[in-house]
C-alpha cells in the first residue's frame, strides 16, 4: 500500500471537490480552501515518490506534467485523504496536512522577534552549564531565548578551553576560521584586529566582509576586571532597524536596497570583500538579518548620485548604535558566557586599562542554520507547534 505520513493535528476537511486543475476543499468552519491539482501530485511522498525531508526523493517537478488530472478522491478513512491520479498512481495525505498548506492561516507562521533595548537585564534568558549540558528541555529553553532575543547567558562555565568547547558544542557544530576553532580575545602591544587592542569598540557585527558572516558567537569570559571598563556593549539590530524604519524610512529603505562594501586585508595573506544589504529582507518585507561594522566600511563608490544620502543612512545607523537607551550595558564575570546570534545582534565594548586588569575573553562560532535546527529538533520534542515556524534567516546577501 502506497502511503502518504505526515503529523498534525489541523482542522478535518469535510469534503473535496475535483475542479480539474484545483482541488476544493470544505474545511472544519465553513472555510473553502483550494489546492492546485499539480501541487498536489508533487506532494505526494509514497515509497515510489520518495521524502522530500530525508532527500531520498524520486519525484522531481519535471515529473508532474501541468495537465495532471484526479481520476477520484477518497475521504472515508479518518484523517486521510486518498486520491487516484489519471495514470493511476495512488497518493494517500494527511488531512491536517492538506489543510496546513490551504494559505488559510494554518501555515506556518513567521517568527516574530521579541525587540529589545537597554531593558534587557530583565527579560535576558541566563541557564547554567550543568543544567544545559545534561538536560535537552534546559538546552531547549536556552536555543528559545536565541530565537526570542537574539542573545542568551549562561553561567558557570568553568575556565578551560575544553569547556567553553563542550558548551558550545551543545548548539550545533563549532566552525572552524582562520583563527582556529576557539580564539582568545586578549589586549596584545602587536594588535593585529581591534578585538586585541583595549580600545572601546562601537557596537557592531564580526565580520561582515564574508559572504556568509559568523553565526552565534560565544563570548566566554575567562579573567575580566571589575571596574575597569571593558563593559559589554550589547544592541538589538532587529530594534535600532526598526527605529530607523519609523523614523527615517528612506533611510532605511536605501540600506535594504543598496549595496555597501565591506573588506578586510592582511596583506599577503587574506583579503576578504563582500558587497551586502546592511538589512536584509524577507519577501513580506521583515528584517531577517543584518550586517554593520563601521571599521570594516570600504570606499564605497563615490559616484553614486546618492552617496550622500548612503552616509547618512550609515551615520544614522551609528548613532542609533551608540545610544545608550539602546545598549544593553554589562560587565561580563568569570564563568560567564554570552551567546549571540551575529546577524542580529550586535556587540562592542568600553575602553578599558590593561595595566590594571588583564581582560581575557574565549570566542568561538557556530553557523546559524545549526543552532536553528537544534532548535527545531528540540521542539519535535517539547513544543511541536513551534518546529515549523518560519525563522528569520540571517543577513541573507
Ligand atoms: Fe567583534
Amino acid at each position: 500500500m502506497l502511503t502518504t505520513t505526515r503529523h498534525s493535528n489541523e482542522p478535518p476537511i469535510r469534503a473535496i471537490r475535483d475542479e480539474g486543475n484545483r482541488i476544493a476543499l470544505d474545511l472544519d468552519g465553513g472555510k473553502v480552501a483550494r489546492l492546485s491539482t499539480r501541487w498536489l501530485r508533487l506532494a505526494c511522498e509514497c515509497e515510489i515518490c520518495g521524502d522530500t525531508a530525508s532527500g531520498k526523493r524520486w519525484l522531481t517537478p519535471a515529473d508532474v506534467p501541468a495537465g495532471v488530472r484526479v481520476v477520484s478522491i477518497d475521504v472515508s478513512a479518518p484523517n486521510e485523504v486518498a486520491v487516484i491520479w489519471d495514470d493511476g498512481h495512488v497518493s494517500r495525505y494527511d488531512s491536517g496536512f492538506l489543510a496546513n498548506h490551504t494559505g488559510g492561516g494554518w501555515r506556518a507562521a513567521r517568527f516574530q522577534p521579541e525587540l529589545w533595548s537597554s531593558d534587557l537585564g530583565a527579560r535576558l534568558g541566563r541557564f547554567g552549564f550543568d543544567a544545559v549540558v545534561e538536560d535537552d528541555e534546559m538546552l531547549f529553553g536556552s536555543l528559545r531565548a536565541l530565537r526570542d532575543h537574539g542573545i542568551a547567558m549562561l553561567t558557570g562555565v568553568p575556565a578551560e578551553a575544553e569547556a567553553t568547547m563542550r558548551i558550545a558544542g551543545r548548539y550545533g557544530p563549532i566552525r572552524e576560521t582562520s583563527y582556529g576553532k576557539v580564539f582568545d580575545l586578549l589586549s596584545k602591544p602587536d594588535a593585529r584586529v581591534a578585538g586585541e587592542t583595549a580600545r572601546a569598540q562601537i557596537p557592531h557585527t564580526d565580520e561582515p566582509f564574508r559572504y556568509s558572516p559568523p553565526g552565534f558567537i560565544f563570548f566566554h569570559a575567562i579573567k575580566t576586571g571589575a571596574g575597569t571598563g571593558g563593559t559589554s556593549l550589547m544592541v538589538d539590530g532587529f530594534h535600532i532597524v526598526e527605529l530607523m524604519r519609523t523614523g527615517t524610512p528612506r533611510l532605511f529603505e536605501l540600506l535594504t536596497r543598496y549595496g555597501v562594501t565591506f573588506h578586510r586585508e592582511h596583506a599577503g595573506e587574506v583579503f576578504f570583500s563582500a558587497e551586502a544589504h546592511v538589512i536584509s529582507l524577507d519577501a513580506a518585507g521583515q528584517v531577517t538579518g543584518i550586517r554593520y561594522n563601521d571599521r570594516c566600511l570600504a570606499p564605497q563608490p563615490a559616484s553614486r548620485d546618492d552617496i550622500d544620502e548612503l552616509i547618512e543612512a550609515l551615520a544614522e545607523l551609528t548613532r542609533l548604535i551608540c545610544d545608550p537607551q539602546n545598549q544593553f550595558q554589562h560587565q561580563l564575570q568569570p564563568g560567564e558566557v554570552l551567546v549571540f546570534d551575529n546577524q542580529r545582534v550586535m556587540h562592542g565594548r568600553s575602553a578599558f586599562d590593561p595595566t590594571l586588569a588583564i581582560r581575557h575573553l574565549r570566542s568561538c562560532n557556530i553557523d546559524r542554520d545549526g543552532v536553528h535546527s537544534a532548535f527545531r529538533t528540540l521542539a519535535r520534542r517539547f513544543a511541536p507547534k513551534e518546529a515549523e515556524t518560519v525563522l528569520y534567516q540571517g543577513a541573507i546577501f
